[in-house]
C-alpha cells in the first residue's frame, strides 16, 4: 500500500510502498477513507516533540473509512462497514480507565503515535475499539469526528459543564474552538463570545452560533474587553490554541467563580496569579481528548444535525499532496483539511 512516512522532525513526509497489514485476533484493517490533519502532527513534524514509536512510523489519528478485512473471532465488524477510529486506544485496566476516564488512561495508545496511523491506503485498527458509522453520516469528514469534534464534546460537557444559559469564551477558532462552540451551542449557553485573529474563522464561529466576536488584533486586551462586555467576565473560557499567553488571557476572562478549560496543547510553562485564582475561587482544568462511552453520543447529534460536519472540512488533499495540506495548517489557511488517499 502506499502511506506517508514520518522520519522525523524537519524533514516532510515520504511518499512509499510498505506492506499491507494483515489482522490477528480481533483486529480488523480499514481502507481509509479519510484522515484528518492535525495540529499535532505540526509537534512532530515542525517542533521536535517525539513520537512514542520512533520514526519511521504513519502519522494520522483522526481516520474513518470502511472494513477491508475483519480478523478471527471479530464479530461485529464485516467488510465493507463504515466505521470511525478514535484517536487513542485506552487500556481499560489502569486506574484512570477503571474510575471511566479512559482519556487519562495511563498505558494510552494513539494512532499515528504510538502505533501506525491513517496517513496511508489501509490502517490496522481494533474491533473492540472502533465505532461503527451511519451511512447518513458522509464518511470522508466523518473523518474529523474522531478529534476535532469528540475532543470540543469532552470539554464542553465534561470538563466545562456549560449549561443552559451560561457565558462562555472560547479563544482561538480553528478546528477545535470552532467545534467548542459548536457544542457550547448545543449546551444552551446564552452568550458566546468568540475570538480570532482571522476574520474568517470568527465568521465560521458566528454561523456557528457564536454570539459575539473579537478580533485579538482590534482590541488592546482581549481579556479586559471580555470583561467589559459581560459586566465582570464570562463563567467559562476555553483556550484552544496552546499558547501562554492566551491561556493567561483565558484566565483574565473568567468572572469570579469562573473555569477555564486548557484545551489547546502548550508545552510552554504559564505563570498564573496564585492570589487571583484563590482570591476569585477559580477553576483551572485540562481536557484531553473523549471517552469512548461518549463518540455514540457524538455520532448521534452529528447524525442528527444538531453539530455540522461538512461546514467544518475546508480543503481535502491526495495522499501524495500530504506536505501541501500541512503547509496549509502552518499558514492558519485551514478549518480542517483531511487527507484523502
Ligand atoms: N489570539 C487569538 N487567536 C489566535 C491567536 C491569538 N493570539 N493565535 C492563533 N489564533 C487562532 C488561529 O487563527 C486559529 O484559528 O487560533 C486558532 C488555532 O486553530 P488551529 O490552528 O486550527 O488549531 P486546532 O487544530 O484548532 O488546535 C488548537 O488544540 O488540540 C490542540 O494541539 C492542538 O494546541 C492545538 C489546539
Amino acid at each position: 500500500m502506499r502511506a506517508a512516512m514520518f522520519y522525523g522532525s524537519h524533514q516532510p513526509l515520504k511518499i512509499e510502498n510498505v506492506a499491507d497489514p494483515t489482522p490477528e485476533t480481533g483486529q480488523l484493517v480499514v481502507k481509509v477513507a479519510a484522515c484528518g490533519l492535525c495540529h499535532t502532527d505540526l509537534h512532530y513534524i515542525d517542533h521536535d516533540t517525539p513520537t512514542f514509536h520512533p520514526p519511521p512510523l504513519i502519522l494520522g489519528h483522526e481516520i474513518s473509512g470502511t472494513v477491508a478485512a475483519v480478523g478471527p473471532d471479530v464479530v461485529d465488524f464485516k467488510e465493507g462497514d463504515p466505521v470511525i477510529l478514535p484517536a487513542v486506544l485506552p487500556c481499560r485496566t489502569c486506574a484512570m480507565c477503571r474510575s471511566g476516564r479512559e482519556n487519562i488512561c495511563e498505558n494510552l495508545q494513539m494512532y499515528g503515535n504510538h502505533i501506525n496511523g491513517g496517513y496511508a491506503e489501509y490502517v490496522l485498527a481494533w474491533a473492540d475499539h472502533t465505532f461503527h458509522l451511519p451511512h447518513s453520516i458522509p464518511l470522508q469528514e466523518g473523518a474529523i469526528i474522531a478529534d476535532a469534534i469528540t475532543t470540543p464534546y469532552h470539554a464542553v460537557v465534561h470538563r466545562g459543564r456549560v449549561q443552559a444559559g451560561q457565558s462562555v469564551a472560547v479563544i482561538g477558532c480553528g478546528g477545535i474552538g470552532l467545534n467548542v462552540v459548536q457544542f457550547a451551542r448545543a449546551a444552551g449557553a446564552g452568550r458566546i463570545i468568540a475570538v480570532d485573529i482571522e476574520p474568517s474563522k470568527l465568521e465560521h464561529a458566528r454561523e456557528l452560533g457564536a454570539t459575539d466576536t473579537i478580533n485579538a488584533f482590534e482590541v488592546d486586551r482581549v481579556d479586559s474587553e471580555i470583561r467589559f462586555r459581560t459586566r465582570g467576565g464570562v463563567e467559562i473560557a476555553f483556550e484552544c490554541i496552546g499558547r501562554s499567553d492566551t491561556q493567561l488571557t483565558a484566565m483574565g476572562s473568567v468572572r469570579a467563580g469562573g473555569r477555564v478549560v486548557f484545551v489547546g496543547y502548550n508545552p510552554r510553562p504559564v505563570e498564573v496569579s496564585g492570589a487571583r485564582v484563590m482570591f476569585r475561587e477559580l477553576e483551572i482544568v485540562g481536557s484531553l481528548g473523549c471517552r469512548p462511552i461518549d463518540y455514540p453520543r457524538v455520532i448521534r447529534l452529528v447524525e442528527k444535525g444538531i453539530i455540522k460536519l461538512k461546514e467544518l472540512v475546508s480543503h481535502r488533499v491526495p495522499l501524495e499532496k500530504i506536505n501541501d495540506g500541512f503547509d496549509l495548517l502552518r499558514e492558519g489557511k485551514a478549518l480542517r483539511a483531511i487527507v484523502v488517499p
